[in-house]
């Protein structure tokens, strides 16, 4: 008899996550064949698309030839808008989702039963991925609404057996009051807005080493492994990163497993995964980094091949499960800030600024001209100790970083350290990028 694998918090895994690479490979050939073939009969915009480019289903024998197939993006979603993706008639479609798109319409996504019921355990597999034990209390507080984090996240936690707390985003206070009284084992929350929540509790008088959270389950926004070790030791938890997006499904396309912590690990059972070149669109072998990519294997209401997702990252081989694992994701093409002709991440500021005691996790980038020339200024917080009582310090970390930010990224920028609690606070998805160039 075969012995059944166990999580580290000691649930089973799914027999697929510990199986040989060329059954997850031929796994997937058969799905991918189902995918593509679904939405070319049934989405007349995919259709079309295959037809310029004179290729059809019958076309993909082996994985490979996926790059056959012509790119999906979000332009896509927006041209169809609100439901001309969708390969099934709209009342076999029992939820709809909505990006935030802050210009024009939002990108909309549709789930059948049976997507919510595969995307449900797929957030439970990562949950579990991220140490999860059985019993344990898990506190929801990603935005609950047309953004898939809060609902997403339930509907994983339900499935797993655990006891979900749907707390939401916002009333900081009172989410603090509740984990004291809750006493909740994991915490899921964008990584900005953690930090918030602990400021909270050292406002109220508390330490946030003392919360009975044992693991936080991060994503929705870029955050570095500085990032991580930053709350890991303010808050006494294991932070694990949770990847997804909505076109693709929302949060639980991939997950960091708790035994590793070495980089998302990706659901390719249901995912297909491609890193290209941005700007040519030509595949990058695995390990070289580029735009990930992703073909949806068993989604319904909205299968989509090949989307472009603007995140960059590498792909790197299994560790802890058979699937591969992207790298943390350094940047969205999105944030990308272009400054006198160097490319810059708000992560590799992150990266920096986190290296100086002087210095909190609070900070934005903001753009702006003097004639021709785009200059870059960091916001960034000092940490609570410093104050305004130590300008010496405070001129002497913001010195530091310039000089830091000069030799290791080639940009010169302007510091501005501020006072505690002078950078807005984000309650889901922080904004590091102010563009005030227009
Ligand atoms: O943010 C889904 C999600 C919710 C993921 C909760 C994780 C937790 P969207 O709003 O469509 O969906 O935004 C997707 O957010 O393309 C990335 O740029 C970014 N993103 C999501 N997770 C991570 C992560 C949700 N772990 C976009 N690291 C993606 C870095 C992330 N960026």
């Amino acid at each position: 008899m075969m012995t059944q694998k166990m999580s580290a918090g000691g649930f089973p895994l799914d027999p697929i996550e510990t199986a040989s690479v060329d059954e997850l490979r031929a796994l997937q050939l058969e799905r991918l064949k189902w995918s593509i073939a679904h939405a070319y009969n049934n989405v007349k915009h995919f259709r079309v698309k295959c037809d310029e480019k004179g290729v059809a289903p019958g076309d993909l024998k082996s994985l490979g030839d996926i790059r056959l197939f012509p790119f999906t993006a979000k332009g896509d979603l927006r041209e169809t808008y609100p439901f001309g993706m969708f390969a099934v008639p709209r009342d076999r479609v029992v939820r709809i989702h909505a990006s935030s798109g802050t210009t024009g319409k939002p990108t909309v996504v549709g789930y059948t039963s049976k997507d919510i019921d595969t995307w449900a355990a797929l957030v439970a597999r990562s949950i579990r991925a991220a140490g999860a034990r059985p019993g344990d209390i898990v506190h929801v507080s990603y935005g609950y609404g047309l953004f898939t984090g809060g609902l997403g996240a339930h509907y994983g936690a339900e499935k797993l057996g655990l006891t979900v707390v749907p707390f939401g985003g916002g009333q900081t206070e009172r989410q603090v009051m509740l984990m004291n009284d809750f006493r909740p084992d994991i915490i899921m929350v964008t990584p900005s807005y953690m930090l918030a929540i602990a400021d909270e509790f050292e406002r109220q008088g508390m330490d946030p080493r003392d919360t009975s959270i044992r693991i936080g389950i991060f994503g929705a926004e870029p955050w570095t492994n500085e990032m991580r070790r930053e709350i890991e030791q303010r808050c006494a938890m294991s932070a694990v990163d949770i990847y997804g997006l909505s076109e693709v499904m929302g949060p639980g396309v991939a997950n960091e497993c708790i035994e590793t912590q070495d980089g998302p690990t990706i659901w390719e059972d249901h995912f297909y995964p491609e890193i290209v070149d941005p700007i040519s669109g030509e595949p990058v072998p695995d390990g070289e980094a580029g735009e990930l990519v992703f073909t949806s294997l068993t989604k319904e209401a909205l299968p989509i091949i090949r989307y472009r997702t603007r995140d960059l990252t590498r792909l790197l081989p299994g560790s802890a499960r058979t699937m591969r694992r992207m790298e943390k994701i350094t940047g969205r093409s999105d944030d990308m800030m272009i400054i006198r002709g160097v490319n810059v991440f708000p992560s590799q500021i992150e990266e920096l600024l986190l290296k100086r005691p002087e210095l909190s996790p609070h900070y934005v980038c903001e753009l702006t001209r003097s004639g021709p020339m785009d200059e870059l200024t960091v916001r960034v917080e000092l940490k609570p100790e410093i104050g305004s009582h130590d300008r010496a310090s405070a001129a002497g970390a913001e010195a530091a970083l310039a000089q830091s930010i000069k030799s290791y990224i080639g940009v010169s920028a302007r510091i501005i350290a501020e006072q505690p609690g002078a950078i807005a606070r984000s309650m889901g998805k922080a904004q590091r990028v102010i563009d005030r160039r227009k």
